[in-house]
């Protein structure tokens, strides 16, 4: 069974006078243990997806299964919030940690809703921070660090949960080279060491190395999937619709 099955998902946003397609009859399966691109043009739905499997956001119509859970079907944000901490992991282009907390509380934060007492909190807050490098800015505020320091921060908050499931938006949007390197060596220690399955949306190609393959999606639709041996195929598709764009 795979980790994330998707069959005939569309996302209409309806706002009275303007009706927008995000996502049309999607059909995707992802097996546990994979490092899946999710590729396509700026609008063309990437963020959508994620959000779906993610339970942040419902689908139209169809169904969304991860782990053998019927996310499409919850209906309480009470089932919602549980399947997030429980299963997912969720990483932004925008970090999104809270400028007050230190990164150890930062990180923390997740186990609070689970229950754990401080002690136990703090012991795993400071694994992850060391499985991403930072046991050492524990008790620094966002401000004090780099924005490379701050992903991985938001990185171990993810992990903290120790879920099965990696959601990545273009994590690396906000970082210069060298830091979205970091970043991406990260999460394939994650994906390689852990098993964590990871599905990435990105416009950047030149992370497809990373990833074991890579599905393009343009206008809502899964325009394609592609694995290694084929990821010229899909560079060059991307530069000629570049280029038609230029000529335009
Ligand atoms: N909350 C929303 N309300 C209305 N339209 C939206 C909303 N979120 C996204 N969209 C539209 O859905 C389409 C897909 O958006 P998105 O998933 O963000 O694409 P991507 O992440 O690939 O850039 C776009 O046309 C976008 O404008
Ligand atoms: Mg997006």
């Amino acid at each position: 069974m795979p980790l994330i099955e998707l069959r005939g998902v569309w996302k209409i946003y309806d706002s009275g006078s303007m009706r927008v397609v995000a996502l049309r009859d999607v059909d995707i399966d992802v097996e546990e243990g994979e490092f899946v691109a999710v590729v396509g043009p700026s609008g063309s739905g990437k963020s959508t997806l994620l959000h779906i499997i993610g339970g942040l956001d419902r689908p139209t119509r169809g169904i969304v299964r991860v782990a053998g859970i019927e996310v499409s079907s919850l209906r309480s944000d009470t089932e919602l919030c549980k399947y997030r901490n429980e299963l997912v992991g969720f990483v932004f282009q925008m970090f999104y940690l809270i400028p007050r907390l230190t990164a150890l509380e930062n990180v923390e934060l997740p186990l609070i809703a689970r229950g754990l007492d401080p002690r136990e909190r703090r012991t795993k807050a400071l694994e992850a921070l060391r499985l991403v490098g930072l046991e050492h800015r524990a008790h620094h505020r966002p401000a004090e660090m780099s924005g490379g320091e701050q992903q991985r921060v938001a990185i171990a908050r993810a992990i903290v949960t120790e879920p099965k499931l990696i959601l990545a938006d273009e994590p690396t949007g906000n970082l210069d080279s060298a830091n979205a390197r970091a970043v991406m060596d990260l999460f394939e220690k994650l994906n390689k060491a852990l098993g964590v399955t990871i599905l990435l949306a990105t416009h950047n190609l030149e992370l497809l190395s990373y990833c074991d393959r890579a599905i393009r999606l343009v206008d809502g639709k899964v325009a394609g999937i592609y694995d290694r041996e084929r990821y010229d195929e899909l560079i060059a598709l991307s530069s000629k619709r570049l280029r038609e764009h230029d000529s335009t």
